[in-house]
């Protein structure tokens, strides 16, 4: 049997990696298999991206979208054999991240072009796109840190930027008919009304 795999995605300070764990719980007592992975991962290429997200390296928007790509390539061999073992893959962050926050108006479409044609990177099954004022997000990210230097996006001119990206990424891809399935969660309400939501999403695809 082949398993689902599930991206959670967004804007930083949505809670997804809070709903990743939850979720994982629920799925775990209802007897699924399921495994948590994230993007940047823990391999070369995302230790190299964790260095410069948090300012001791430089590296252009361009480099970064290239070395994201890198680590994607490499995440998706992981992916194919949890997936070939019945896993459910939940992914904290994937390329919609990329397109969100590495893109300009120039080089959207290069970015989009080369995850969405890559032979080895997968279209996900199903991916949840948390949403969230950046005003809310900021005042979340500041409180999980505690007192810990904030990376390079964790600004509120950036959040409002990256969050408009997302709202028109999630539109292109949806009407793409690329088998994207993209599914908005506002992640404001209260912890359990925003899992709540994502139950629903999650065992109505499921089913
Ligand atoms: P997080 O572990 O707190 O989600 O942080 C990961 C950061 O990496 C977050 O600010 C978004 C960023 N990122 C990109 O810029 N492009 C990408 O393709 C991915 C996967 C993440």
């Amino acid at each position: 049997m082949t398993g689902k795999f599930i991206v959670f995605d967004g804007l930083d300070g949505t809670g997804k990696s809070t709903f990743i764990k939850m979720l994982a719980e629920h799925l775990q007592d209802k007897g699924c298999k399921v495994s948590i992975t994230a993007e940047p991962t823990k391999n070369k290429w995302g230790l190299l991206i964790r260095e410069i997200l948090s300012g001791v390296q430089k590296a252009s928007q361009q480099e970064m979208a290239a070395l994201f790509l890198a680590d994607r390539i490499a995440h998706n061999e992981e992916i194919d054999e949890l997936l070939q073992q019945g896993y459910i893959v939940l992914c904290d962050r994937y390329y919609y991240s990329s397109f969100a926050y590495q893109s300009d108006d120039e080089t959207l479409s290069w970015i989009m072009d080369m995850n969405l044609n890559c032979p080895g990177i997968r279209v996900p099954d199903l991916c949840l796109l948390f949403d969230s004022e950046p005003e809310l997000c900021l005042k979340r990210i500041k409180a999980g840190r505690s007192g810990q230097q904030l990376e390079i996006f964790e600004n509120l001119k950036s959040l409002n930027a990256i969050r408009e990206k997302f709202s028109k990424i999630e539109e292109m891809l949806n009407k793409s008919g690329r088998g994207e399935n993209i599914v908005r969660i506002d992640s404001s309400p209260p912890l359990d009304e925003v899992f709540e939501v994502i139950l629903n999403t999650v065992n109505s695809f499921l089913n």
